[in-house]
């Protein structure tokens, strides 16, 4: 099949690369040219395991092509895939200007009657609204028909979330339309759940909302654990074990970030708004992770009174490991206030530094050596479990630090590791350890 990916993010780059890898001639289209340039020589412009090799193989096996121009992108082009961003507005509604763009750039750039794709997470009824301002600005009576297709893939792992998802959800009013999209996605060899238009785009929100809603539930346990001695690991291995329940999404740590939970729970509350419900579940789900954000600073002011002047290691600044994206990383909102307090910062990451530089206006100095970032710290704040972090000899903290205090956000350590290290430890939802107690 001949297709064209409009857009080259997370979503439209990996989407593209992945249908290219199985078999079908792809054309990835992006407005910005030094992007395409890049891409055209096989280099990613997104850090993600697995992407570039995969870019490579299919530039070179003329599968995949990169264009800045839409007339050459959807030339030919029998699907239309829509990635482009849907970035949050200030009232937390999803921002459609980029996918009405590609609307009308598809229209004014097709000579046949095409299928359209929408893959960018998009407001339930976008896909009807796309489809009329496409039909509406064709020449020559060209009528495209639209189809509903969004992505579950996670940043860090979104090539194999793409080739080993747990479904492919197909929303479409027009069977033809539907069995197309179907048979394109037939070689990746999973599930594929047919539905109607407004449920797929339904389907995409509820489900970050769920997850959302699994992480804020097991940050509440832990809050309550850790006013009442108990530890939050224990209590969420046990409820994992509940087939009802299952064991993921129920780590307890500093909240959840990233391009998808925030935007797209605030987005859900606006819609359930515009129909006149009040989506209250899910605002104490947002709230309560706004929170949990800064949980950390409570436990840091009451260990030392001020901090001005005293040496912080934050280690991490992504939003999770293995991606060097800070969007809504609980990075952006510590790092300030801990800089507005006086406290002299130096943050660690392994990839996420020049990221970091452009996001983050406060002065502090970056690394990519753990060891350096912990050199002569007062205390520790925990923010990414990088492997890196987590693998840690704890004896290194002492070792390099002036007072071996963390303050760990992503509960790396195990209570018995921590037990027999000299470290002064706070985590989250679990018994905090003084070596002067166990003195
Ligand atoms: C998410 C969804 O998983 C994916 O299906 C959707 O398409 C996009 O949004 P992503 O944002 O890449 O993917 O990351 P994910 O791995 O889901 O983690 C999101 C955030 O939740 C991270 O900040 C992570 O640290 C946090 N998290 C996750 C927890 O705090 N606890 C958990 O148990 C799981």
């Amino acid at each position: 099949m001949k297709i064209a990916v409009i857009g080259t993010g997370y979503v439209g780059l990996v989407t593209g690369v992945a249908l290219s890898e199985v078999g079908h001639s792809v054309t990835c289209i992006d407005v910005d040219p030094s992007k395409v340039e890049k891409l055209s020589q096989g280099i990613p412009t997104i850090y993600e395991p697995g992407l570039e090799e995969l870019i490579k193989k299919n530039i070179v096996e003329h599968r995949l092509s990169f264009t800045a121009d839409h007339k050459t992108g959807l030339k030919d082009a029998e699907v239309v895939y829509i990635a482009v961003g849907t970035p949050q507005r200030k009232d937390g509604s999803a921002n459609l200007d980029y996918v009405e763009q590609a609307a009308r750039d598809i229209a004014v750039n097709i000579d046949k009657n095409i299928v359209v794709v929408i893959k960018s997470t998009v407001p339930v009824g976008t896909n009807f609204h796309i489809r009329d301002i496409i039909n509406q600005n064709t020449k020559n009576g060209i009528h495209v028909k639209i189809a509903s297709n969004p992505e579950f893939l996670r940043e860090g792992s979104a090539v194999k979330d793409t080739f080993h998802g747990d479904r492919i959800v197909i929303g479409s009013e027009d069977e033809v339309a539907g069995d197309i999209l179907e048979a394109i996605n037939k070689p990746f060899n999973m599930p594929i759940v047919r539905t109607d238009i407004s449920s797929a785009e339904m389907i995409k929100y509820s489900s970050n909302a769920f997850l959302a809603t699994k992480i804020s539930f097991i940050n509440e346990i832990a809050n309550i654990c850790e006013s009442l001695g108990a530890n939050v690991e224990e209590v969420a291995k046990g409820m994992g074990f509940d087939h009802r329940i299952g064991p993921d999404f129920l780590k307890a740590g500093i909240g959840y970030g990233g391009s998808c939970f925030p935007k797209d729970t605030n987005a859900l509350v606006q819609l359930a708004g515009n129909a006149h419900h009040e989506f209250n579940l899910l605002k104490s789900v947002i709230e309560v992770n706004n929170h949990q954000q800064t949980l950390l600073l409570n436990k840091i002011l009451s260990r030392f009174g001020s901090i001005k002047g005293k040496r912080v290691a934050v280690l991490g600044l992504a939003f999770k490991p293995h991606t060097d994206d800070l969007r809504e990383s609980p990075a952006l909102v510590m790092i300030p206030k801990l800089a507005e307090l006086g406290a002299d910062i130096v943050a660690y990451d392994p990839i996420a530094v020049s990221n970091a530089r452009k996001q983050i206006d406060v002065s502090i100095k970056y690394t990519e050596d753990l060891n350096e970032a912990l050199k002569k710290a007062d205390f520790t704040v925990i923010i990414t479990d990088w492997p890196a972090v987590k693998k840690i000899d704890l004896s290194l903290f002492s070792k390099l630090m002036r007072s071996a205090v963390v303050f760990d956000g992503r509960n790396c350590y195990s209570l018995d590791a921590v037990r027999k290290s000299s470290i002064e430890y706070y985590s989250i939802g679990r018994p905090d350890h003084t070596p002067e107690l166990i003195g």
